[in-house]
């Protein structure tokens, strides 16, 4: 009984000690979002559990090696126990009742962060290889980047072009995937004024450990006058506009502008330049050759670059779009 009683102090004592270890090594980003609440919740309570069972599991595997090894000169074998339905129905009932209960409170903050507020801000998402852009549609407004208003719930309908994209930001600690031909939906509540970044967490390419985005939350006034700025913001230039496009859709994340040697050709002195195929031909880097390039990069691949690199643009990009890039490409000089 002695033995018990000791083994139960010290496994408690070792819970309350790999509690604390756990708290202080930053195993958590700052709760930005109301949803970020509930779901620590759980977090925290998985926590308490996990440093319960290992002190539970440690403390009574070191505890017997030290008193109930074999000791000098002991040389038989030890009891053979047949079964003890005591222990079984124990160990069968006590992790039984644990699932139980953690679905019972998975199930429940499941639906408490997925509730739904009819008045949230609507936020078209898009996602692609390896960017991510954003529509307002009750504002008629496109950004890339997101902003969003403190204390609202934001409506995120997200959307894939081409492969199984993921949308994170740890600090509001919900995450969704998004599947290409489905519109998928990820209810977000701000509650924490600052500036975070949105993560693809699914491995979707080449780029995917780049395909980030800044996520602004801003207060709902500034958030008024970002809006009111971008609705009455002259349209860009094509070069200008071009430029954005490049950066958005990154473009320039294999094509550089200053020569670099990149995945994909540098955009640089690229216009009007004679360009040497992989098929031996050699072409005019002109309108024409640039737009094909874009839209169909795998009809004319450069010596010494590999084919089906460049992710499919031809649904992404419109005409105007293409034309866009090719007015900056044209400026690269
Ligand atoms: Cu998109 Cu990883």
């Amino acid at each position: 009984m002695k033995r018990y009683v000791i083994i139960f102090i010290l496994v408690i004592a070792s819970t309350f000690l790999i509690h604390a270890w756990l708290m202080s090594i930053g195993l958590f980003p700052i709760e930005a979002s109301a949803q970020s609440v509930a779901v620590d919740q759980l977090f925290h309570v998985h926590l308490w559990l996990i440093s319960f069972l290992f002190s539970l599991i440690m403390v009574t595997l070191v505890y017997s090696l030290i008193f109930f090894h074999r000791r000098k000169g002991e040389t038989g074998d030890g009891a053979y126990l047949t079964g003890n339905s005591t222990l079984e129905i124990t160990w069968t009932a006590i992790p039984l009742m644990a699932v139980l209960v953690l679905a019972y409170a998975g199930a429940r903050t499941l639906g408490a962060i997925q509730v739904i507020d009819p008045t949230a801000v609507q936020v078209k998402v898009t996602a692609g290889q390896w960017y991510w852009q954003y529509a307002y549609p009750d504002y008629g407004v496109t950004s890339t980047d997101l902003y969003l208003p403190v204390n609202l719930q934001i409506d995120l309908q997200m959307t894939s072009v081409d492969v199984i994209h993921s949308f994170w930001v740890p600090e509001f600690r919900v995450k969704q995937d998004i599947v290409p031909g489905r519109t998928v939906e990820l209810r977000v509540t701000p509650s924490l004024i600052g500036e975070y970044k949105v993560r693809c967490s699914e491995l979707c390419g080449l780029r995917h450990a780049y395909m980030e985005g800044l996520v602004e939350v801003v207060s709902q006034a500034n958030f008024e006058k970002w809006i009111a700025q971008q609705q009455s913001a002259a349209p860009p230039s094509p070069e200008l506009r071009g430029q954005q496009l490049a950066s958005s859709y990154g473009c320039v994340n294999c094509h550089s502008t200053d020569g670099s040697a990149k995945t994909g050709p540098t955009w640089l002195r690229l216009y009007n330049s004679s360009v040497k195929l992989s098929d031996g031909t050699t072409v005019t880097a002109d309108d024409n050759y640039l737009k094909t390039s874009i839209i169909n990069p795998n009809s004319q691949v450069v010596s010494g670059f590999s084919s089906n690199v460049m992710p499919d643009f031809s649904t992404v990009l419109d005409q105007t779009m293409v034309e866009s890039l090719v007015a900056y490409i044209k400026t690269l000089k």
